[in-house]
């Protein structure tokens, strides 16, 4: 009787599935609690450096998402980072599950990052595109940093040119040995035709790299699709290539050459162009790859490093089998100004699905204007990012950023009192957001006036606490997420305090 009893009861508590969308990571406030739902809808988190976006939203949103069983990649900017996460996954108790990703003397993984590209499952087809699209993303980060984007003219001519060149290198190689390496394609680059008059030239033949190439994968059996591409890649080579202006082959060469070079030395030759025995897919099973080539020590190299990563990272999990696999992964990157490329945004449109959180931590909106481009191609890049990142908290900030948040958050009606306000100390916070007060009620001189106004003025955003002993060691955020009535304030934001650990 007790047993069928009991039989009975526990089909009743059938475990709940543990990735379900309405899991609960955290609660922002105790009526207000953050799902896995709201989770993989993307997190923007804003504030001057200082404000408490590490110690404050970020650790409380790290700790959830360690918590409840998330792979993830973990982006650095900062040497620091690295013992940060060590710290968050020993609280976890997922130590075990980090992979740092260093260079030798620090780590041994490997990623060679065009193996796995061309080994993934299914069709050879999509193979050269996704590799031109990889360099492409690196290269968008190259422009970048040199100040070059957009000072050539015709910008669409020279990225063309430059996927052409790319995409012409990737398949002569597959097509004569099989086989794509970072040091083959350069070698490839360096070694093609300059001129109709040197195609002919017995000696250039001889010496061309470039030259065997062709020669080979014209000799090789090749199935109907591939002879297609032979054709039009012996017409690049031959034909288009050695006929284009010396200044304009010599930029595009340039600009292809100085990438793959970074690459193909030192540090990233070892990490990236040899074997592999780590790939994007671990943070399906649980793994939080951490790489540790913070940008603050490696620069250029470091950068390079993580965008490659990330850019894998994206591909690999757009492509994953979320139904098969729930495990739901995280992307993080503090600093995320450093490696946003314009492929952020179609990510983001897709990472629901994919049950991806994206994290991205950052000072500004305009390190993001910035980094997309600048003028107006950036700006409007960036607001379709953050558009997609739907949750948003907002630090302590200066800048541009205050006036953005509280357009964001929008105007309501609302009810002036001229004159003056009295409140108490403890109540600070909401008094300045114009939410109820509680305790004793602070009182007002004269008159009311009624105007459509920010409802959260941007000079609160300056106002919020920064953690440290001088506040007590609490951080305040102001959490706002698009569609969302917070129970806590009645609002579409929510004023949270966060607690530092010290
Ligand atoms: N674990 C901690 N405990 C107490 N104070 C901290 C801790 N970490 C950082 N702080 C202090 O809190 C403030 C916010 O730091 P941080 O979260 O690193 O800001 P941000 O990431 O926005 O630059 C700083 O004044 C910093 O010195
Ligand atoms: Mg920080």
């Amino acid at each position: 009787m007790l047993t069928s009893l009991w039989r009975r009861m526990s089909k009743r508590r059938a475990p709940i599935a543990k990735w379900e969308l309405s899991t609960p990571l955290l609660r922002w406030t105790r009526d207000d609690a953050w799902m896995l739902r709201d989770a993989v809808e993307g997190t923007l988190i804003l504030g001057a450096t200082g404000s408490g976006k590490t110690s404050g939203s970020g650790a409380a949103i790290a700790r959830s998402y360690l918590a409840a069983g998330f792979g993830g990649l973990v982006l650095t900017a900062k040497a620091d980072e690295r013992a940060l996460w060590e710290r968050y996954c020993q609280e976890a108790g997922r130590l075990d599950d980090l992979l740092v990703f260093a260079p030798s003397e620090r780590a041994d993984l490997r990623f060679n990052f065009l193996d796995f590209e061309l080994n993934r499952t299914g069709d050879g087809a999509g193979h050269t595109e996704s590799i031109v699209n990889l360099f492409a993303n690196v290269l968008e980060v190259v422009e970048r940093n040199s100040g070059t984007e957009g000072g050539r003219g015709d910008e669409s001519f020279w990225r063309r040119t430059n996927r052409q060149l790319m995409r012409n290198l990737v398949d002569l190689l597959a097509l004569a040995t099989g086989r794509v390496s970072v040091p083959d394609l350069v070698r490839l680059c360096l070694s093609a035709p300059t001129s109709s008059a040197q195609i002919n030239d017995k000696g250039w033949q001889e010496r061309s790299f470039c030259f065997h190439c062709l020669k080979e994968a014209d000799r090789r059996e090749k199935s109907e699709r591939q002879k297609h591409d032979f054709g039009i890649v012996a017409d690049f080579f031959l034909l288009e290539w050695p006929n284009l202006s010396d200044k304009t082959r010599s930029v595009v060469m340039a600009t292809f050459t100085s990438m793959a070079d970074v690459l193909n030395r030192g540090v990233l030759r070892e990490l990236f162009c040899k074997d592999t025995n780590v790939t994007p897919k671990a943070v399906e099973e649980g793994k939080i790859i951490l790489i540790d080539l913070p940008v603050k020590e490696y620069a250029e190299v470091g950068q390079f490093a993580q965008v490659l990563w990330k850019y894998s990272f994206m591909r690999s999990i757009e492509r994953r089998d979320a139904a098969a696999n729930p495990r739901p992964v995280f992307l993080w990157a503090d600093e995320a100004q450093l490696f946003t490329t314009s492929y952020d945004f179609q990510f983001q449109s897709t990472c629901r699905s994919a049950r991806c959180a994206t994290v991205y931590l950052s000072q500004s909106t305009t390190n993001f204007y910035a980094a997309l481009g600048g003028g107006d191609k950036g700006q409007n890049e960036a607001h379709s990012l953050f558009q997609c990142l739907n949750t948003k908290v907002f630090h302590a900030c200066t800048d541009k950023t205050p006036e953005w948040s509280a357009s964001l958050i929008g105007r309501s009606k609302q009810l002036f009192a001229n004159g003056n306000n009295t409140y108490s100390p403890e109540d600070n916070m909401n008094a300045m957001l114009g939410l109820p007060v509680f305790g004793p009620v602070g009182h007002t001189s004269a008159g009311f006036s009624e105007s459509y106004e920010y409802e959260v003025q941007p000079a609160a955003f300056t106002r919020l606490r920064t953690g440290g002993p001088a506040h007590g060691w609490e951080v305040d955020g102001i959490v706002f997420q698009n569609g969302r009535v917070f129970r806590g304030s009645g609002r579409t934001w929510l004023p949270v305090t966060f607690r530092q650990r010290h």
